[in-house]
């Protein structure tokens, strides 16, 4: 049990998760937000879901609901914020102007030993961190959402970022009992981004040619390959998959994927192609109205919880 400040900058939906991550590994969470009105909201939410959790068996880590409720406390000032703070998570809107602003206006806050993160799922850190005194200590940590059932994070340090600054952040996410990855340098769209956006080029495709419905292109995923990728990676399951291993796999299938990786054809272009997004849109609101997505988040989020508890098994 730690009794380290950790200020987050944003009480939306990220910052709330985060603050309950924390606040589960028993650190002491400051919560910043430039609209009061939402940090109430916020407090009334952590108190209300960490209790829901303790109820349903779901809580992280080794306290109670109430004792980790009591490590969360608020405040409208900046200057609060970053006093003493190790660790600041920063989960504002995804606004680039936004972030340049608030960055600049914490490089003259920052004390020297604090790392700042950003939760950002697009901006490279050197987008916002190029320039500042305290580029050194700034970098991206960025989760899957929901953070509290998805352990992954991934780690992009900015050329500048100190190796020290990516060390600390990763045993930090260990702390919490996430599962950190650390990108070597950055790159746009980090790795879960590039790899979920080279699957949804092909499911685009699959369904803009007529090939298979959303249901079907979805199950592909859901009863087929997410299956295996819910255990293990792409690598491992190729590895799994020929009798010699991963070598032995692309010896065998090597000839068949570059064959079949020729013939994907252009980028879908999303924007632009009106027709192909209504027909997604329309079969996708027959499997799942629009007034059920609520319900479905909170069906998926309770199995999540089931399935991070027998993934632990797994490993
Ligand atoms: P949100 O809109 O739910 O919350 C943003 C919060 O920031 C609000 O409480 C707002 O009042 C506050 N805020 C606005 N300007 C501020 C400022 N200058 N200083 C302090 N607080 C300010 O947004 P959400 O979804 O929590 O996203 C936050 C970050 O997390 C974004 O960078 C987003 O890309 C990233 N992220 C979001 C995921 C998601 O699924 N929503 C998943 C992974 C990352």
């Amino acid at each position: 049990m730690s009794s380290q400040k950790i200020g987050i900058v944003g009480s939306g939906l990220i910052g709330r998760a985060w603050a309950m991550l924390f606040a589960a590994a028993g650190y002491r969470v400051q919560l910043y937000d430039i609209l009061e009105s939402q940090l109430s909201t916020a407090l009334q939410e952590l108190d209300r879901d960490l209790h829901s959790l303790e109820e349903k068996g779901a809580l992280r880590g080794k306290i109670r609901a109430s004792e980790q409720f009591a490590l969360i406390e608020v405040t409208t000032r900046l200057e609060e914020l970053t006093r003493q703070a190790v660790y600041i998570q920063e989960c504002v809107p995804e606004i680039l102007d936004l972030k340049k602003s608030l960055y600049s206006q914490l490089d003259e806050l920052l004390e020297e030993q604090t790392v700042v993160a950003s939760s950002t799922s697009t901006f490279m850190p050197s987008l916002y961190s190029e320039g500042l005194k305290r580029r050194q200590q700034i970098l991206v940590a960025h989760p899957l959402n929901p953070p509290y059932f998805i352990p992954l994070v991934e780690i992009v340090p900015a050329p500048w970022t100190s190796p020290s600054a990516v060390e600390r952040t990763h045993d930090l996410m260990l702390s919490l009992g996430q599962r950190p990855v650390t990108l070597k340098k950055e790159i746009q769209g980090f790795a879960t981004n590039r790899i979920q956006y080279a699957i949804l080029n092909e499911v685009w495709r699959l369904v803009a040619s007529d090939i298979l419905s959303v249901a079907d292109v979805d199950r592909v995923l859901s009863q087929g390959l997410g299956l295996r990728y819910a255990l293990l990676g792409s690598l491992e399951t190729a590895h799994l998959n020929a009798p010699g291993g991963v070598a032995d796999y692309f010896k065998r299938f090597g000839g068949e994927i570059s064959a079949v990786s020729a013939t994907y054809g252009e980028t879908p272009n999303t924007q632009e192609d009106r027709e192909t997004l209504e027909e997604i849109a329309r079969q996708c609101e027959q499997l799942v109205p629009l007034e059920n997505l609520e319900e479905r988040r909170a069906t998926r989020d309770e199995f999540l919880t089931q399935l991070a508890r027998l993934k632990k098994q797994f490993e």
